[in-house]
């Protein structure tokens, strides 16, 4: 069965069987690893992607699912003038120990920002509560999307 859609910008048509997780698409088909495999059931994060802007758990969804919508992965973020805000931010924080989990953070982060481009700590809480991560790295994954947030704004005033 071929289904057809946008990957980061680009039109895909694949032809895998009926129910195949997106996940596997993007990985073993289209070469994508920016998301990645963790829990297989939803409920780590850690292979989050954006379905027409939403963030959406990629290891449980179908790939019809996807059908004639845009699916932007970690590895279409990046604009002409480098990476996205949020990447740069989580590197100049240092917000990663393993960084298993920093797909989903990231994608959860751009997320939270297009919806609150000036969130307050408890907003940046609930966003990404249910991104696990394993090593602890949490108080600077916070700074990350509070700097990310005013790297945002000084642009956007800037612009
Ligand atoms: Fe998809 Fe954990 S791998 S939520």
């Amino acid at each position: 069965m071929t289904t057809e859609f946008t990957v980061n910008g680009q039109d895909v048509a694949v032809d895998v069987p009926p129910g195949t997780r997106l996940l596997e698409v993007l990985r073993n088909d289209l070469g994508l690893n920016g998301p990645k495999f963790g829990c297989g059931y939803g409920q780590c994060g850690a292979c989050s992607v954006l379905v027409d802007g939403q963030v959406a758990r990629a290891c449980v969804m179908p790939v019809e699912a996807a059908r004639g919508r845009a699916v932007t992965t970690l590895e279409g973020l990046a604009g002409p003038g480098g990476p996205h805000p949020v990447q740069q931010a989580f590197v100049a924080c240092q917000a990663a120990q393993c960084g298993y989990c920093l797909n989903g953070m990231i994608m959860q982060s751009v997320a939270l920002l297009a919806a609150h481009p000036d969130p307050d700590e408890a907003t940046i809480r609930r966003a990404l509560r249910d991104n696990l991560c394993r090593c602890g790295t949490h108080l600077e994954i916070l700074a990350a999307v509070r700097r990310a947030a005013a790297m945002m704004a000084d642009a956007e005033g800037g612009a």
